[in-house]
């Protein structure tokens, strides 16, 4: 062997022995310690049951030590697993990517396995199940009450209830809700109810589109609600007439109870302010999927509930504020859609003569005495006699 020869041979051993000019950053506190484990299996439900796995018991896993010295560097000098490993678990390295945002550098988001188990497994299940369930109570009511009747009959006289502003508003926010609960169920069912049904060449045009009306539609669904919020708030205000009319199940279960109320009774209030609350949260949490990273609402809101006792965690990745910000819009979305669904009902199918308030806005004056008594006592609503037309006996 040459001089030569072995010169070289030091200095490609050198070469190798070299620190690498991008070091990993073991994430040893990374929740679970998921840093030291091995990835020994593939596919969603191992992956899955691994990462439950390792917070009981990491050593049936077979944990390997954490290794701060593995190189995560594009030459690949170390091994490809211990990489990965070291990637999956939260290590950042000093990761260098042309796309500049604050998610980019994150090569493997493992919490994502947790998002996509929760969305594809309990948020459909559960919120499917409330929905249906929220029919299917409806109907049995519906079955065992029968519709509310004016118990005294139609007057024929009409009183006027809602003006065409509080109307137009009313169905500005119940058309785009309900646009935003049919294409918010498109995209979260479709893989599962839509593809089987339709085949995947269909359904890709049918998500594009529901996309594209969801993310429009929704900003005519916030305008509306801060407009209705505002026509109605004072409306709204409890009183002690609501405590009646809660004691008396507001008459729904007895034929002849008529609770007092003003222009909105407590169950009226309780659907108002679920609106407002509900469409408020699912607005923001919205905002934040429609401006991807930039407005992380999470972190912020665990350290205010840490405050008082919750122990949430708020060192959260971007891709993690993203994950719970559609959980969160989408659960709130199934409340509110259920409580929507109870709306409908009394506004149709349930309660004679409420529709009229929000299609022609002028309500028979006998219902309007039965369900709002001290409303239609303040006198200061246009009363307009008819020929009897509409007249009905009571029952
Ligand atoms: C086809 C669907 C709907 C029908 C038939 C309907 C019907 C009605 C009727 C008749 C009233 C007036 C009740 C009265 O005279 O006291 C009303 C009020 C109201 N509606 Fe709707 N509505 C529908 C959808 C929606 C949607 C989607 C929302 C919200 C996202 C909504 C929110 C409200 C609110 C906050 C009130 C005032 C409180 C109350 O009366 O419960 N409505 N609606």
């Amino acid at each position: 062997m040459t001089i030569r020869s072995v010169l070289s041979l030091l200095l490609a051993l050198a070469f190798l022995a070299m620190p690498v000019t991008v070091s990993a950053q073991n994430n040893s506190e990374a929740p679970g310690g998921a840093s030291d484990f091995t990835l020994k299996s593939k596919g969603l439900e191992d992956i899955l049951k691994r990462q439950k796995a390792l917070k009981e018991d990491p050593q049936q896993y077979g944990a390997v030590p954490s290794r701060p010295d593995i190189p995560i560097n594009t030459l690949q000098t170390g091994s490809i697993s211990d990489i990965y490993r070291a990637a999956r678990s939260g290590t950042n390295g000093e990761v260098r990517v042309s796309a500049r945002g604050p998610a980019t550098d994150v090569m493997i988001q493992t919490t994502g396995m947790e998002w996509l188990s929760l969305r594809a497994g309990p948020l459909r299940t559960w919120g499917g199940y409330l929905l249906v369930a929220t029919v299917v109570l409806l109907a049995v009511f519906y079955l065992v009450r029968g519709k509310m009747r004016i118990s005294s009959g139609r007057s024929g006289t009409t009183i006027e209830r809602f003006n065409a502003t509080e109307r137009f508003f009313h169905w500005l926010m119940a058309g785009s809700f309900i646009l935003l609960a049919i294409t918010g169920l498109v995209t979260l069912f479709g893989r599962v109810a839509i593809i089987p049904l339709l085949g995947k060449a269909a359904y890709a045009p049918i998500a594009g589109y529901s996309k594209f009306v969801h993310d429009y539609v929704s900003w005519v669904f916030m305008v509306s609600l801060a407009v209705v919020f505002l026509m109605w708030v004072v409306a709204n205000i409890p009183n002690k007439l609501d405590w009646i009319w809660i004691k008396q199940g507001g008459g729904f279960f007895s034929k002849d109870s008529h609770p007092p109320a003003k222009k909105f009774n407590a169950g009226q209030k309780i659907v108002f302010w679920s609106v407002i609350l509900f469409g408020t949260t699912i607005s923001v949490s919205g905002l934040s999927l429609l401006f991807p990273f930039e407005l992380p609402l999470f972190a912020k809101t665990f350290g205010v509930l840490n405050t008082v006792g919750f122990g949430l965690p708020t060192d959260l990745s971007p891709q993690a504020e993203m994950q719970l910000a559609q959980i969160w819009h989408a659960a709130a979305g199934f409340i509110l859609m259920a409580i929507i669904i109870g709306h409908i009902y009394i506004g149709t199918l349930g309660m004679e003569g409420a529709a009229e308030a929000m299609t022609k806005g002028e309500v028979d004056l006998n219902w309007a005495r039965e369900h709002h008594s001290e409303w239609v006592k303040e006198g200061t609503h246009e009363v307009h006699p008819h020929d009897q037309p509409n007249a009905t006996p009571a029952e």
